[in-house]
């Protein structure tokens, strides 16, 4: 496919950028004082070179109360000479256009982290936070209004080339659209006239403060998806009133942090929200920007070509790969590092008040820190296990000039990838093994398939390194019933080994791989997705009754785990979303819930209240995995120089194989 319209230039209000790629704000916590890092700098200069058009700096916080101080700060005088600086040397550098967010996060914000009660329209809870801010006084709407003026003014003074102000996500100015948090009987609440006036207020001080020349900017929530909250029906009038308040453009992203609909994991769509876009779009004539999940450079090209959209952002996709636009640009497409959206280093490091990393790009938050370069002495590298461990450091090692080779005892590169794709949402995780797979080979890894690395074949070719990435393998308890025929392994089921599975299934063991193994178990009997468009599309059955069909799981699948908590082990922006697809799909969740013994038919099981028996046609086994490291221990006497990594080390997460894979690259 050519990327026409990708690299087409558009002009915002007289501000021209090369081409529709937008990377949106992103909290990445590089800072905890407010102040603009050296780590942000390196981080944002990176994207900035690897081609991007428009690129987001912050979200950027107007007052202190309606933030947290692992943004950058626009509300002090003493936040702008630092990011002028960044913002000459880019403007020097690159052709990049930049942009600052304004935001005010309302009631999400944290008393412990700003030592103030936060504000909102009404003192609703948040269920975010689980706090109850204080309803604004009109002192308090007058006061953060000229604090949005400030910032902005401050952000033009900085060098930016175009503000944005946010009103999505379920921050302050999105708290004030929406009926659900806004409950306000002055000129502020109630019609939705009344309660888009703070916003468009807001929009017009900025605009009057700034003069008609500056391009100014707003993002929006496409559709709340909240109970009673607004839809893309709103949103579209909200943008259109924005557009008269002196909006020129207008950024249209998701629903809230508080909805129950999943609005970044891997289980969404690819292009899921572009609708809401082209809805919004229908309205207003300045450019609208399409967001989430647009990663895949034929899709934004596709999307961009389907006139739902003048601009395309690529917020974690930049994350993992900051050239993703030169890239695409030069016809690399075999070199791109696609993000998986697995939220695993970027979001939920966010949320639980850590620094953004990412699970692919060990160098993303640490651009100063970490660099590839070429080795002073290339060296003989044999890597044992395709997996992701083994697969970065492969690539890595061969990035640096060493000569590497890779052996895999199965027939295909995977790893564990190669089980962790199956359950429903996460085939994503298939573009690690396939990018790594293309760039080895663009990079002369010698990758050999069946072909399982031996000690005596060390000693016959005498490699300089030996990198052990033979990842794990699973375990199984220790209860009598244990080797009984219809006792399977989770592995083996998601590999597709086990052709017969019964109706009435009990999985022991509630981390990710139970839980994931019961999602998948419940929606095998449930059509494809083209058959719902079909009966949709056709009216062949009414919305409800397919949806029915949707929900419905032919198997009584039961968890039980000793721990309290299922799949603890997920990350938290995606449990949730597991959490509620196994409660629509009727599985059993049994926690605190111990394996006494294995029967022909039944599990049995103690819990608080005694002994229960499970009738079970299956048994599968998800209780752990443990570290297959053969080959190191009979390397140890061997006088090579061996390292051993991920799973093979220990059984851990994606992100410390890949880091661990790169690492060791690093020190060879
Ligand atoms: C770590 C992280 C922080 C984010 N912070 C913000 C934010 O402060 N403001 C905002 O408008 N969107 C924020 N977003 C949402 C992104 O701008 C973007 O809409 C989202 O990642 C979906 O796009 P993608 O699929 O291209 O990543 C954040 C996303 C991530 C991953
Ligand atoms: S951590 Fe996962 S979701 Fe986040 S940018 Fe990296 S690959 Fe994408």
């Amino acid at each position: 496919m050519e990327f026409v319209k990708l690299f087409e230039p558009i002009t915002i209000n007289g501000l021209t950028v090369k081409n529709r790629t937008v990377m949106p704000a992103m909290g990445m916590a590089y800072t905890h004082d407010y102040s603009f890092t050296p780590r942000l700098r390196a981080f944002y200069r990176e994207r900035a070179l690897g081609g991007v058009g428009l690129m987001t700096v912050g979200p950027a916080a107007i007052d202190v109360r309606g933030s947290a101080p692992l943004m950058p700060g626009l509300f002090g005088d003493e936040h702008v000479e630092p990011l002028r600086s960044f913002t000459d040397e880019l403007h020097r550098d690159t052709d990049v256009r930049l942009a600052t967010q304004l935001i005010h996060m309302g009631r999400n914000a944290f008393t412990f982290v700003t030592g103030e009660k936060p504000i909102a329209p009404s003192p609703v809870p948040s269920r975010l936070t689980g706090e109850t801010p204080r309803e604004m006084t009109p002192e308090d709407i007058l006061e953060v209004q000229d604090a949005y003026v400030r910032a902005a003014l401050r952000a033009r003074d900085a060098g930016f080339d175009l503000v944005e102000v946010l009103a999505c996500t379920g921050y302050l100015i999105s708290q004030f659209l929406s009926p659900v948090t806004n409950r306000r009987t002055d000129e502020y609440g109630g019609t939705p006239e009344n309660r888009m006036r703070f916003g468009l207020e807001v929009i017009r001080r900025v605009r009057s403060a700034l003069g008609t020349g500056f391009p100014l900017g707003v993002r929006i929530a496409g559709h709340d998806f909240m109970e009673g909250g607004n839809t893309n029906q709103e949103a579209a009038l909200f943008a259109a009133r924005a557009e008269e308040a002196g909006a020129d453009a207008v950024n249209v992203t998701g629903g809230w942090h508080e909805t129950s609909v999943p609005q970044l994991t891997s289980n969404v769509p690819p292009g899921c929200f572009v609708y809401l876009a082209r809805g919004v779009k229908r309205q207003v004539n300045v450019p609208v920007f399409a967001s989430n999940r647009l990663g895949d450079p034929e899709l934004a090209e596709r999307t961009l070509r389907s006139g739902a959209c003048d601009m395309i952002c690529w917020g974690r996709p930049l994350i993992a790969d900051p050239e993703l636009p030169d890239k695409v640009r030069q016809g690399r497409l075999d070199e791109i590092v696609s993000c998986i959206s697995c939220n695993q280093g970027c979001f939920d490091s966010i949320f639980s008040g850590a620094r953004v990393s990412c699970v692919l790009n060990p160098r993303a938050g640490r651009e100063d820190e970490l660099r590839v370069v070429a080795a002073e002495v290339p060296r003989k590298v044999f890597v044992a296990g395709g997996g992701p461990a083994g697969m970065e450091c492969a690539l890595t090692a061969a990035e640096a000039g060493h000569h590497v080779s890779l052996f895999e005892k199965e027939g295909a590169l995977g790893g564990q990838i190669n089980l962790a794709r199956v359950p429903p949402g996460k085939r994503e995780l298939q573009k690690i093994t396939d990018s790594m797979s293309r760039r080895m080979a663009r990079r002369g890894v010698e990758v050999l398939l069946s072909n399982p690395l031996t000690a005596e074949r060390v000693r016959r070719e005498a490699p300089d390194v030996v990198v052990v990435a033979t990842g794990a393998r699973p375990v199984g308890p220790r209860v009598p019933g244990a080797d009984l025929p219809h006792v399977v392994n989770a592995w083996d089921v998601l590999m597709e080994r086990v052709a017969d599975i019964g109706r009435n299934v009990v999985i022991i063991g509630g981390n990710a791989t139970g839980c994931e193994t019961a999602h998948y178990l419940t929606v095998l009997d449930v059509p494809e997705p083209a058959v719902f468009t079909f009966l949709l599309f056709h009216t062949a059955e009414e919305p409800a009754f397919a949806r029915k069909l949707l929900h419905a799981s032919g198997r009584t699948v039961t968890v039980v785990d000793m721990v309290d908590r299922m799949a603890g082990n997920v990350g938290r922006t995606a449990r949730w979303s597991l959490m509620k697809s196994l409660r629509l799909m009727g599985v059993r969740l049994k926690t605190g819930t111990r394996l006494v013994e294995i029967t022909a038919d039944e599990v049995v099981v103690e819990t608080a209240v005694g002994r229960e028996a499970l009738p079970a046609d299956t048994v599968i086994l998800a209780v752990g995995a443990r570290s297959e490291n053969r080959l190191a221990s009979e390397l140890a006497e061997s006088g090579t120089r061996v390292i051993t990594i991920g799973d093979a080390r220990e059984p851990r997460k994606l992100q410390d194989a890949v880091r661990e894979g790169f690492e060791a690259a690093l020190a060879l």
